[in-house]
């Protein structure tokens, strides 16, 4: 089985936590991520968009509906119109929390050696603003080493790296299609394969290696899947629990 070595020893995959730790906190909540740290995860993942005044916050769905006692779709509202929900009741932890905007997860990681992946969604149909937005606010930051951007969107991955070369992609994927002999598009450094697709098909990991990169993993918290993520040399895992996966990853 191949797995990744260096100096004799085995490296395990970093773990990322998926959305903060969103198993026990609701996710894209400063709760989530302070715990996700106090965890210690490698790194971080979240998800944003743009309100209708075009600020960047971390929200995965297209409504408020699931995660939020708002209604309506983030895109269409201010951020002070979303500032007024709840974003924490609706998970089982049941305490109330603020909306999470891209700037306090930029702070929350100055200063350490965490990773942020953020993952732009829908940037398509709002012409890649997403993507132009977060390379301004990262430019803002000067956090390039510290970031790496996503999305399925492979012209979403191309626009961003237009515009900071510097600062690390990852093209997702929840098919492999045409990219499953391991080919990597030159805008892209990491393939973000769901952990569904190793399951059906291992070898894409140790393809993707020898064609030159290495791979991001979604989303991973059974004990089999860290198994099989670890014996077959991934780079990062994310996780929604990574307190639980760090101890699934070092257990015999
Ligand atoms: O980390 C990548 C993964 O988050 C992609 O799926 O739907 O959870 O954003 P989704
Ligand atoms: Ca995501």
């Amino acid at each position: 089985v191949a797995q990744t070595v260096s100096f004799g020893v085995v490296q395990q995959p970093a773990i990322v936590a998926h959305r903060g730790a969103s198993t026990d906190r609701p996710e894209h909540t400063i709760g989530a991520y302070e715990l996700a740290l106090k965890e210690g995860a490698d790194g971080l993942e979240c998800d944003i968009r743009l309100t209708r005044d075009g600020e960047i916050v971390c929200v995965h769905d297209r409504t408020l509906l699931r995660t939020s006692n708002g209604r309506g779709t983030v895109s269409a509202l201010t951020l002070e119109e979303l500032r007024k929900f709840d974003y924490g009741s609706w998970h089982g932890y049941r305490e109330p929390a603020e909306l999470l905007l891209l700037d306090q997860l930029l702070e929350l990681v100055k200063g350490t050696d965490v990773q942020l992946f953020v993952e732009t969604k829908h940037p398509v149909r709002y012409r890649n603003e997403v993507e132009r937005k977060l390379a301004e606010a990262l430019k803002r930051h000067g956090l390039a080493s510290q970031i790496v951007m996503m999305s399925f969107s492979a012209t979403a991955v191309k626009v961003f790296r237009e515009q900071v070369p510097d600062v690390r992609t990852v093209l997702l994927l929840d098919r492999l299609g045409r990219l499953r002999s391991g080919a990597l598009p030159s805008f892209a450094d990491y393939t973000g394969p769901g952990v569904h697709l190793l399951r059906n098909d291992p070898g894409y990991v140790d393809r993707a290696r020898r064609a030159g990169h290495e791979t991001y993993v979604w989303t991973v918290d059974t004990a089999e899947d860290v198994a099989l993520c670890r014996d077959l040399g991934v780079r990062y895992l994310a996780t929604n629990a990574p307190a639980n996966t760090r101890r699934l990853l070092t257990a015999n």
